[in-house]
């Protein structure tokens, strides 16, 4: 298992054999949540503590199963933003979690750096759990742990990610880990959604969704992120919907045995349609959650075997 750092705050840097590791592994974990069985032996006597000071529904539930799972004692502090005041609030948290001799700290937060910042604070491994509108790594894991089980594979494969690209925080992960992996990336959304950098990631942009779906293996929906969008970008939810929301007349262009993504929360009728979300074989919405706890498993498993022991 080659894994380089001590932390896991971004996908990029990282290269193919650590991902398709982390992969592996939490391939084995998803056979292993299958079964019904756990390890409760591999974090016993470890303390995970998730850190969440922005909303959360799968990315904490599945981060506290994952630590529950592998036998570790898990602790969860919600932090409102309002009562935050950035820099030195984070600093101090810092110092109250190495009091408590924090192993593995999951941290999620409003601004981009937080948990980098927190990283070179603490003792414990940290893990980006959504900073702001920079990386989600963990999600792209699970992104690429899902389309690997229904491609077979990630190289060569078509995938275009669509909506709100220039506030997704999914997005950025996403399109680091698929082009480390061979595949080939579309970014699909009107122009006001679409960040300057697309064009360095190695993707290509599309505006029209029929243009940017055609021929694709896999098509990856992206809530709009209006709290972090800083005027009226879009014009109405309905009008968002007509030229960009998925529908099953804008499907008909990707390939038949496509299947749709969207990492949730999902505003249904504005980036996609709910027959499309529910569809019984196209949509593999469900087994993205399912697949979140098995990466993060793999996640802690591999930060915690480079942590000292009896801390
Ligand atoms: C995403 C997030 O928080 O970045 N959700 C998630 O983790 N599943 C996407 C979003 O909020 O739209």
């Amino acid at each position: 298992m080659s894994y380089p750092r001590k932390h896991l705050l971004a996908i990029e840097g990282l290269e193919p054999p650590h991902i398709a590791d982390l992969l592996d592994l939490a391939e084995s974990y998803a056979l292993l949540n299958r079964s019904g069985k756990t390890q409760r032996d591999l974090l016993k006597g470890r303390t995970l503590i998730n850190l969440f000071f922005e909303d959360s529904t799968r990315t904490r539930t599945s981060f506290e199963l994952a630590g529950k799972r592998l036998g570790a004692d898990v602790i969860n502090m919600s932090v409102s933003t309002s009562s935050v005041n950035k820099g030195e609030t984070l600093l101090d948290t810092a110092s109250t979690l190495n009091a408590m001799h924090c192993d593995l700290l999951v941290v999620r937060h409003g601004q981009s750096g937080a948990p980098s910042l927190l990283s070179q604070k603490v003792d414990a491994a940290v893990i980006n759990a959504g900073d702001g509108t920079h990386e989600h790594p963990t999600q792209a894991l699970l992104d690429a742990l899902t389309i690997r089980r229904h491609k077979g594979r990630l190289e060569g494969l078509v995938v275009a990610i669509c909506g709100d690209i220039a506030h997704s925080r999914v997005a950025r992960s996403n399109m680091h880990l698929l082009t480390t992996m061979g595949s080939r990336v579309r970014v699909v959304g009107p122009p006001t959604l679409i960040p300057a950098e697309a064009a360095r990631l190695g993707v290509e942009v599309f505006h029209d969704m029929k243009a940017g779906l055609a021929g694709a293996d896999v098509v990856m929906m992206l809530r709009l992120q209006r709290e972090r969008m800083s005027g009226g970008l879009v014009p109405s939810a309905r009008e968002f919907f007509r030229f960009y929301g998925l529908d099953a007349e804008k499907l008909a262009h990707a390939k038949p045995e496509s299947i749709v993504m969207h990492p949730g929360p999902m505003n249904r009728g504005v980036e996609i349609d709910s027959a499309i979300a529910d569809h019984p074989t196209r949509s593999v919405i469900g087994e993205q959650v399912e697949m979140g706890v098995a990466c993060r498993m793999a996640v802690l498993d591999v930060l915690s075997r480079q942590l000292p022991r009896n801390r």
